[in-house]
């Protein structure tokens, strides 16, 4: 049995997750704790805990795997707090600079194993993979990367825009994307640059869109999330995955590879 611990437990996905992961057989939720609603009770039973007692959480309720669904700063925290007491992770909060990430990063290596991902549907996944082709086959098009997603999304543009902007670059190689541009105002001519444009309004769940453009033609690679719960399955699948492997980084390419 993978025994999980959850920060963000009262919020979007940590709703979710709780709901995914009691679906899952070999889990159990063990710890669930958040900045706000401390004693309310999780479907389980268990009693949500101050985020400020997530040491003491993880050391009581031998914590195997943490996932973590916050904010940024809260995120870099408590993925160093797991990985000191070597428990493995899965990271799926957005938004964090890239010094937050390069902190994570350094508080896991050799501590833990983690996946980390800004997003965990399987989808996604996928879409990284198509586009990725289709910007090295089509060489040399126009290419912009245009999000949408519902008006409390705190980090503009999404973790999954900027995962799809580097995956094109490292598809491309450095050279052919000189610049990334983030929406445009005023006169400007279009340069050798990849557009990011990001749309907020409503409940949108996640959209996605890489269109590449040239001479006569366009080619538009779309991903809609329709629910949370694709992030949240995806998220405990990592969960059941990362428990137990060498300590690293890893990728949801690398739990999606072992079906
Ligand atoms: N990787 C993915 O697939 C994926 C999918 C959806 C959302 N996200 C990201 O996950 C994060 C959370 O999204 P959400 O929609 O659930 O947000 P939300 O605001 O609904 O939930 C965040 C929760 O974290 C809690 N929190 C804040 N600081 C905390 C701390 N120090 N310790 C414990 N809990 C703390 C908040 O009180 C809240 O309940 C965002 O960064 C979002 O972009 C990632």
């Amino acid at each position: 049995m993978t025994r999980i611990a959850l920060t963000g437990a009262l919020g979007r996905m940590g709703t979710l997750i709780i709901q995914e992961a009691a679906k899952r057989e070999g889990l159990e939720l063990v710890a669930g704790l958040d900045v706000v609603g401390a004693g309310k009770e999780l479907p389980g039973g268990i009693l949500v805990r101050d985020a400020s007692e997530l040491e003491a959480a993880l050391r009581e309720s031998r914590t195997d795997v943490l996932i973590d669904f916050t904010i940024a700063q809260a995120a870099v925290e408590n993925a160093s707090t797991a990985a000191r007491l070597g428990v493995d992770l899965v990271v799926g909060t957005t938004g964090l600079s890239p010094e937050q990430h390069a902190a994570m990063r350094k508080a896991i290596e050799g501590n833990c194993a983690a996946v980390i991902s800004p997003n965990f549907s399987l989808g996604v996944n996928v879409f990284w993979k198509l586009v990725a082709e289709a910007a090295v086959a089509l060489k040399g098009y126009d290419i912009e990367v245009i999000e949408a997603h519902h008006s409390q999304k705190k980090d503009a543009p999404s973790g999954t825009a900027l995962a799809t902007v580097e995956t094109i670059a490292r598809a491309l190689g450095e050279n052919e994307v000189q610049k990334v541009v983030y929406g445009r105002q005023g006169l400007m001519l279009r340069g050798k640059e990849i557009g990011v444009h990001a749309v907020r309004g409503g409940d949108i769940v996640g959209d996605h869109t890489v269109l590449l453009a040239g001479s006569g033609e366009r080619l538009e690679i779309k991903h809609q999330a329709h629910s949370r719960s694709a992030f949240a399955s995806g998220a405990v699948r990592a969960a059941a995955w990362v428990a137990g492997k060498k300590p690293g980084i890893y990728s949801m390419a690398d739990v999606l590879a072992q079906r």
